[in-house]
């Protein structure tokens, strides 16, 4: 029952928190500072972002911080005498864990908008104030004052717990870092999308595979369709630059490889789907035969 009204109590914040037009000015101006140095950078964006890895990196690179805290508020509890070194030195590295984790997460926020951009903001400046309470912790530690770090890290813990709600409720909730195709189910069967004369060279146009954005392009005299949807965050491809046999994505610059959907550069982690193409009878039919996933668009079917 008390799980159930905390619940409910988080859920109300967020609600606030998500319609909170007032965070807006403070928001937008910090997003807009921080994503000067990011997108100066193909190589920075790439790294915290996650590209290489297939899968952004926040989410692994919390675990460190909240790890080691963790531990040490066990061992404030539980270790005695004997585990008061142990604990200072894992506060100690949560600190320092925590600064990748930050800006791993400030890397993904920044491509944020509305509501997702304010409960960000909370989640981030929370973060700051477990952060400062850790550091404190950790300085009443080193002068031998252990009760006061433990009760500081008590409270960067409940701090914790509330932000850790709030990134959940981010991705869960709101699918900040997750594949936007992920629930698609493209059509199996060959589709007419387009007559041949109607595609112009080098021009990335929109077709429908049922109701799935394609985009579709000719481009060396061959042809090549990917999913329109950005992985990343959704935008549309087709309205996004062609170049070298790669269209690149007009909302956060990431970089796709036409003839396979291969991502090239960063934010996005996750590939475009890839469809194969033919021509018939002056139609342009295409198909995707490889579906691993059995969650898509209606799960229950
Ligand atoms: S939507 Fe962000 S890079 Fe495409």
């Amino acid at each position: 029952m008390l799980s159930w009204r905390i619940n409910r109590t988080l859920d109300s914040l967020i609600g606030r928190v998500e319609r909170s037009t007032a965070l807006d000015p403070v928001a937008d101006r910090l997003a807009t500072l921080v994503s000067k140095p990011l997108y100066a950078s193909t190589g920075l964006r790439n790294t915290l972002s996650g590209t290489a890895a297939g899968h952004p990196l926040h989410p692994v690179l919390v675990v460190v911080p909240l790890g080691s805290w963790i531990g040490a508020s066990y061992l404030d509890l539980a270790g005695g005498k004997q585990g008061q070194a142990a604990a200072t030195k894992l506060v100690g590295l949560g600190i320092a864990a925590a600064i990748p984790a930050a800006l791993t997460g400030v890397n993904d926020w920044v491509d944020t908008t509305l509501a997702e951009r304010r409960v960000g903001l909370v989640h981030a400046l929370g973060n700051q104030l477990a952060l400062g309470l850790y550091a404190g912790s950790w300085f009443a530690r080193r002068r031998q004052r252990q009760g006061v770090g433990a009760a500081l890290a008590a409270a960067g813990a409940v701090t914790l717990g509330v932000t850790g709600w709030l990134g959940g409720h981010l991705s869960y909730a709101r699918g900040v870092g997750v594949d936007t195709t992920a629930f698609d189910h493209a059509n199996e069967e060959w589709v007419d999308v387009l007559r041949e004369d109607e595609l112009a060279d080098d021009q990335p146009t929109l077709v429908y595979n049922g109701k799935l954005p394609v985009l579709l392009v000719r481009t060396g005299g061959q042809l090549y369709a990917i999913a329109d949807r950005c992985t990343h965050r959704g935008g549309p491809l087709h309205e996004g630059e062609l170049a070298d046999g790669c269209i690149t994505c007009p909302w956060h610059f990431s970089k796709f490889r036409v003839s396979d959907g291969q991502v090239l550069a960063g934010p996005a982690t996750r590939n475009q789907r890839a469809y194969e193409v033919r021509t018939r009878y002056g139609s342009i039919q295409l198909r995707h035969t490889d579906e691993p996933g059995s969650l898509r668009t209606n799960p229950v079917s």
